[in-house]
């Protein structure tokens, strides 16, 4: 099958990432006989240099247009006074909403190589690591209204978050459909002891929870899960929160996987049109030093393959040659230990692309 992806390689870090998870697609496509065609656009600080807007409109229309969408990172301190509007993640969170992607899935997954780089004592991750945070994506805080105002105290600033039961239940399906398809356990994380929004927000999981009796389901405030994250990781199966919580608790996940560098994301919507990127940034510090870690972009290429495409089994060829690279000690420098074979961000892609 031949099949076209949208390229944002964005800014810092991102365009070596791309580059290596392209390199693993290409390795599918030859193993499997599918060709993968790339239209790269641009969004993020690169694209405010080039156009003055973080989301041109024709990378939107790209985007629409390509079975998927394959995205390294954007942002970086150049960009970073420049008015809420023109930022660079301005262009991440218009793309997310202009194709309608509002779930967004996270999977945390210690890898039995990478135990010894889990900041946690090995008995609380005796039971090891394997969850799947389901992030609201598309509204929420991020999107609700915000502004500058006087007030009593002189300048004021103000974010509102708020979610509709309709949103709500749509984000909810996902997670439950997802749950049924693990171990049935679903977690639901919010604020509902402050948030009137989490109220509403656990209302609806509840009602949906009636409709899905093979999941076993649980409430739980977010500051606790925050706690019961490095207490007791392997309690959890399918987690679902809104958008800033899942944002926030799912860079707490990915360093029990050992580093932000592992953590891949699938954002999904109503069709099989999504958009593969890593959850961790565009690392400016590190930017073309050839050190940063190509796994999760390469993980999220397996994702789009798997959720967008259909296709399982050059998912796990991608996957399996992720874990045997590891397990050959293969390690980029931010997961390195001792005795590991440290190589740069090529020649990890590299190494996997071979195992494919
Ligand atoms: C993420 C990132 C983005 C987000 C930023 C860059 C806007 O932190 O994907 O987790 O908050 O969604
Ligand atoms: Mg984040």
């Amino acid at each position: 099958m031949k099949y076209t992806i949208a390229v944002i390689k964005g800014d810092g870090i991102g365009p070596e990432i791309v580059n290596e998870a392209m390199k693993a697609l290409d390795a599918v496509g030859k193993r499997f006989s599918h060709s993968f065609e790339y239209r790269q656009v641009l969004m993020g600080g690169c694209a405010l240099d080039a156009t003055g807007e973080p989301l041109p409109e024709e990378t939107v229309n790209i985007c629409k247009s390509s079975d998927s969408v394959l995205l390294g990172a954007v942002g970086g301190p150049k960009w970073d006074t420049l008015p809420g509007d023109k930022r660079p993640e301005k262009g991440l969170l218009g793309i997310r909403s202009a194709l309608g992607l509002y779930a967004n899935l996270r999977p945390a997954v210690l890898f039995e190589p990478l135990r010894d780089a889990c900041p946690l004592k090995p008995n609380i991750v005796s039971e090891g690591l394997d969850l799947l945070m389901v992030r609201e994506l598309t509204g929420g805080i991020y999107f609700g209204e915000r502004g500058r105002r006087s007030g009593k105290g002189g300048e004021e600033a103000y974010d509102t978050e708020s979610y509709s039961a309709y949103e709500i239940e749509r984000i909810g399906r996902t997670a439950f459909d997802v749950a049924l398809k693990r171990k049935s356990r679903l977690t639901s994380i919010d604020k509902a002891n402050v948030l009137e929004s989490s109220r509403l927000w656990r209302e609806v999981m509840h009602r949906l929870s009636g409709e899905y009796p093979q999941v076993e389901y649980e409430d739980m405030l977010v500051d606790n899960a925050a706690m019961q994250l490095v207490r007791n990781p392997g309690r959890f199966d399918v987690v679902v929160t809104s958008n800033m919580f899942g944002d926030i608790l799912s860079d707490e996940a990915s360093m029990i996987t050992g580093s932000i560098g592992m953590l891949p994301s699938a954002s999904i919507g109503v069709g099989s049109l999504g958009l593969y990127e890593p959850i961790h940034g565009s690392a400016p510090d590190i930017a073309g030093k050839d050190i940063a870690n190509p796994l999760a972009t390469i993980l999220s290429a397996a994702m789009m393959l798997r959720y967008s495409f259909s296709l399982t089994d050059e998912a796990n060829a991608i996957e399996n040659a992720v874990y045997k690279a590891l397990t050959n000690g293969y390690r980029t420098s931010d997961l390195a230990s001792e005795g590991a074979k440290v190589v740069g961000t090529r020649k990890m892609g590299t190494v996997v692309a071979e195992l494919i």
